[in-house]
């Protein structure tokens, strides 16, 4: 039996969600790859941080509200945690900078140099630090993997990776934010729009500020880190021609449905003769479109390559248990 010590860099949601997957899996990692896990370090914003080569009590630590106490030496900064951790392997899961992608893009850059593999959950250093990223990787023998920052666990990047080889992407096109189809798909049902939003933040999915998905910022960011990794063409989000739901209203809503369509915030993008176009914006979808039964918080992607015929992928009920599962499999690839 091989250990294998992991440290949890952000430990909210998702990070906890991915401790407890470990905690699920732990016989059977020991039976087969051979693997003992071990959490060697955590840190958070505002609730302390912690190290212990020898393994931290998780079962304690998890009920703290500074974790400090739990650790075996005092710790500066995160980047004195990420010296210290002792860690193979870090997952850095904190809140995404749209913007700059700081400060994860340096806590990835500082894992790497240590020779840890990095795998995140966080767009942010996708959009604007992929090949960076992926290069310091290569040079250091590590990986650099993030499966979980579109649709959740569903595989998307180890699609293209590991299951299409020689495939060359032309286009893609897909319902890639939960929370705007939730509220289409309330307002289908008899929701205003203000009642639909206030749905989607009593159960969680919308924040208090439902800006970045209303108006397709976070459809933005998922298209430019498809088309950036999956294409190889560098994508900034404001490159991507965005349009949200904000002027959708109940009547275009139920004239759709008179009319046996739906509106969906669709996002595509096509490659052309010098980079690709890109675009986010609210269409009507009849029920010839697999794109039509896609309905709360499910997502849909179709695939366009130069070998297939549409190659789709769905995914249903995402939460932060299928986001630890894409963290979780990027794991599992980087240790094979
Ligand atoms: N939730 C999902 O299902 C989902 C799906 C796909 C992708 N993601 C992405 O996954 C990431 C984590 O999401 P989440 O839902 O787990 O967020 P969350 O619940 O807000 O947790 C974020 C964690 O990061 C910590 N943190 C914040 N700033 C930090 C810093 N500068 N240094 C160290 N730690 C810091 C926070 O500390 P405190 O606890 O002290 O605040 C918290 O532990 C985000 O990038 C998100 O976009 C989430």
């Amino acid at each position: 039996v091989q250990e294998i010590r992991i440290a949890y860099l952000g430990f909210g949601n998702v990070g906890r969600a991915l401790d407890d997957l470990f905690a699920q899996k732990r016989d059977e990692l020991r039976d087969n790859p051979g693997f003992e896990i071990k959490v060697t370090g955590v840190a958070t914003g505002g609730h302390g941080m912690a190290v212990d080569a020898k393994g931290l009590n998780m079962q304690a630590l998890r009920k703290a509200k500074d974790i400090s106490a739990y650790s075996s030496m005092h710790l500066i900064d995160v980047f004195d945690f990420i010296r210290n951790c002792q860690a193979n392997v870090i997952f850095e899961n904190t809140p995404v900078n749209y913007q700059t992608g700081q400060p994860a893009i340096s806590h990835i850059k500082a894992a790497l140099d240590r020779g840890m593999h990095a795998i995140t959950a966080n767009k942010g250093p996708v959009v604007h630090a992929y090949r960076e990223l992926s290069e310091l990787a290569d040079r250091n023998g590590c990986r650099f993997l993030f499966e979980s920052t579109v649709m959740d666990g569903a595989p998307i990047f180890s699609l293209f990776r590991e299951a299409l080889p020689g495939a060359n992407l032309k286009s893609f096109s897909g319902v890639l934010n939960s929370t705007t189809n939730m509220i289409l798909t309330r307002m289908e049902a008899g929701d205003g729009f203000e009642e639909a939003v206030s749905y989607c933040q009593e159960i969680g999915i919308a924040e208090t500020d439902p800006s970045g998905d209303i108006d397709g910022w976070d459809a933005s960011v998922k298209i430019a880190a498809l088309a950036t990794v999956l294409m190889d063409i560098p994508l900034k989000p404001i490159e991507v021609q965005r349009k949200g739901i904000r002027e959708i209203s109940k009547s275009d809503v139920k004239k759709a449905q008179q009319n046996g369509k739906r509106w969906k915030l669709v996002c595509s993008a096509r490659r052309v003769e010098n980079g690709v176009e890109a675009k986010v914006s609210p269409s009507l979808v009849g029920p010839e479109s697999p794109l039509f039964g896609v309905m709360g918080t499910s997502s849909i992607i179709q695939f366009e390559t130069d070998v297939l015929g549409v190659l789709s992928v769905i995914e249903s009920d995402p939460g932060p248990r299928t986001t630890a599962y894409g963290l979780y499999a990027d794991f599992l690839n980087a240790n094979r």
